[in-house]
């Protein structure tokens, strides 16, 4: 056990995916994962091990914001030994050319400050995916007929941003989307010398200001699970 996770030694798969929402993590073990048993409910934060085609995979969530994130992946992967962390979630897009539904692969995550902030402090250090789990992502998706786009997106910090004008530069830089997580989770990835990607749905548009209906959320969360599962194990 450690401070925020109940699982015993042992119960926490290599490959953990990671929602945001710890709901959505047990929709996901339910529906994607054979003999799904609970192993975290700390806090209200759910995890749950079991089997995806015979390999072991833990679904554990994350919460909202990069601080929540730190503290689930940092104990994920010093103590329970994670080496494969897939963050499933959505985000906010920021391009034209991305629609709502479509799929984000993150090669790069921006950001203005991250919990490691204190370790880079003036280096701006450049938080990637692992490039293994993208390729297979791409084909994953490719394969599933998913529309999707691989590019750079903005780990954010607040959700009700009062400064549109970084929005605008993102954008301007060929930013996919916003979300609010991945930057640290690459980071931590890269620190530990661990694979990590972010698979995300578009579930609203910062341009067109448009939002998907929560009775859609559930279907495209189904096919980033299956992206992720099918990356992790290619
Ligand atoms: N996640 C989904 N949509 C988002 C948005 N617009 N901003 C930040 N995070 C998000």
């Amino acid at each position: 056990m450690t401070v925020h996770i109940g699982a015993q030694p042992g119960q926490i798969a290599e490959t953990v995916l990671m929602p945001g929402d710890p709901l959505r993590a047990e929709w996901a073990a339910n529906t994607f994962l054979d003999n799904p048993v609970c192993v975290n409910r700390v806090r209200g934060m759910l995890g749950f091990t079991g089997t995806w085609q015979g390999h072991p995979v833990t679904i554990h969530g994350s919460g909202m914001g990069m601080p929540s994130l730190s503290i689930y992946a940092n104990e994920l992967i010093r103590e329970y030994g994670a080496k494969t962390l897939i963050r499933i979630g959505s985000a906010g897009a920021m391009q034209d050319k991305v629609k709502l539904r479509d799929v984000i692969l993150a090669m790069t995550a921006s950001s203005l400050s991250t919990p490691s902030v204190g370790i880079f402090r003036e280096l701006n250090f450049a938080p990637c995916a692992d490039f293994e789990l993208l390729n297979a992502a791409v084909a994953s998706a490719k394969a599933m007929g998913a529309i999707y786009h691989v590019g750079g997106i903005y780990s954010a910090d607040v959700f009700y941003d009062e400064r549109p004008d970084l929005n605008e530069i993102m954008t301007r830089h060929g930013i996919l989307g916003v979300e609010m997580e991945a930057a640290e989770l690459y980071n931590l990835a890269a620190r530990h010398g661990v694979r990590a990607l972010a698979v995300l749905t578009v579930s609203d548009h910062l341009l067109r200001h448009e939002a998907l209906p929560s009775e859609d959320r559930q279907s495209s969360f189904g096919d980033m699970v299956q992206i992720a599962l099918e990356a992790a194990f290619a």
